[in-house]
């Protein structure tokens, strides 16, 4: 029989520009009246609840009036929102509604939004452009940039997604003033995570200055959002697709997925991370890449930044040790951590690898060592 090779060798440029700014919808529409999307004229604006009369619909108004079909597509707030029947839901109304290939998709919101917005565009039709709009700390500081998409399902989170690359991201630092404090909170963690494993300035200077990024000074602000930026894109630059180095922006992710899904989501994604963040610490110090005093420094940071330090009792030791097997990082059945050596470095444990194998008695010692 005859045997053919289908010869698809491909050069992808899935580069994209990421801008800072305060109220950027007018600059979103510019952008795609100059041409930032080609020729597509149907927007569907995927949004919640509450960031839809704050955020989305303001954008889908300005871009009706340039007279471009757009709908809003909004869900409910909240990670318990971040799940297939959502996605289904956005799809299957954008369908009714008359949207086939020639759209694109704006996710205007905080990291639930974008990760499920993301995801969708990359399945429907078999993939459409997709614009971030980030409307949160965390959405700016982790979710809008580095193309991960997904949903969480019942056994854990972000267990079933997508890397899709977004055409644009948008940060408003404008629209963290309206973020109820907590979720500003659970935004400043994966902040912290990102000071902890590249940064010690940027880890001092948000030691110093976390009262005023939180009374919204500009400055301050200013420079969170680009620290946060920059960190992260340079790791995504190099390792897009997590074969070895972006496994760094896991730190404090292992305990932090695990506990956020054991508290069936009582826990904002920050709040686990900053959990996450302390039994890391822990561990780390054990390994002896950590001293007492900048482990107390860290979690310092994030008692100062208001985030909690401790796994709550009502969290059973055993349901968590056996989450932490969800982890994309296990392999051969084994776990495996992210480990902070000091503060503002990772530890490499040989060519491209940046997690290193745990027992299962170590990671349950360090939990209860960390339980209320
Ligand atoms: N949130 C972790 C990453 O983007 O790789």
């Amino acid at each position: 029989m005859a045997k053919f090779n289908v010869e698809l060798k491909k050069i992808v440029d899935s580069s994209y520009d990421i801008e800072l700014g305060y109220d950027l919808s007018d600059t979103l529409v510019k952008d795609i009246k100059n041409g930032l999307l080609g020729k597509i004229k149907k927007f569907a604006v995927v949004t919640d609840d509450i960031v839809e009369p704050l955020y989305a619909r303001p954008i889908a108004e300005k871009l009706q009036s340039e007279g471009y079909y757009t709908k809003i597509f909004s869900f409910k707030n909240g990670e318990k929102s971040k799940v297939r029947a959502t996605k289904e839901y956005i799809e299957d109304s954008m369908l009714e509604s008359g949207f086939r290939r020639d759209c694109c998709i704006i996710a205007v919101g905080g990291g639930v939004v974008t990760d499920l917005a993301g995801f969708t565009a990359g399945t429907f039709g078999r993939g459409i452009p997709f614009i971030n709009y980030a409307t949160t700390l965390l959405a700016a500081a982790d979710a809008s940039v580095g193309g991960k998409t997904a949903v969480d399902t019942p056994l854990a989170t972000n267990l079933i997604g997508l890397f899709n690359q977004p055409k644009k991201v948008y940060i408003d630092i404008n629209a963290w003033k309206t973020l109820p404090p907590r979720q500003l909170y659970s935004g400043m963690a994966e902040t912290i995570k990102h000071a902890c494993m590249a940064d010690k300035d940027f880890f001092d200077f948000l030691s110093e200055n976390i009262d005023k990024i939180y009374s919204f000074d500009k400055i301050s602000c200013e420079h969170t959002a680009e620290l946060n930026c920059r960190i992260k894109y340079n790791v995504v630059m190099k390792d897009e697709l997590e074969s070895g180095l972006r496994e760094i922006l896991n730190l404090g992710h292992t305990v932090g997925r695990a506990v956020e899904t054991v508290s069936d989501y009582k826990l904002l994604h920050g709040e686990a991370v900053a959990i996450g963040l302390v039994a890391e610490t822990h561990l780390s110090h054990k390994l002896g890449y950590m001293t007492a005093d900048e482990v107390q420094a860290v979690e310092n940071l994030l008692v100062k930044a208001n985030l909690p330090t401790k796994i709550p009792d009502y969290i059973d030791t055993e349901e968590l040790v056996k989450k932490l097997y969800t982890d994309k990082k296990v392999r051969d059945g084994k776990l495996r951590f992210v480990i902070q050596k000091g503060i503002g470095e990772i530890v490499c444990f040989g060519e491209n690898s940046y997690a290193t194998p745990i027992d299962e008695q170590t990671a349950r010692e360090i939990i209860i060592e960390i339980s209320k």
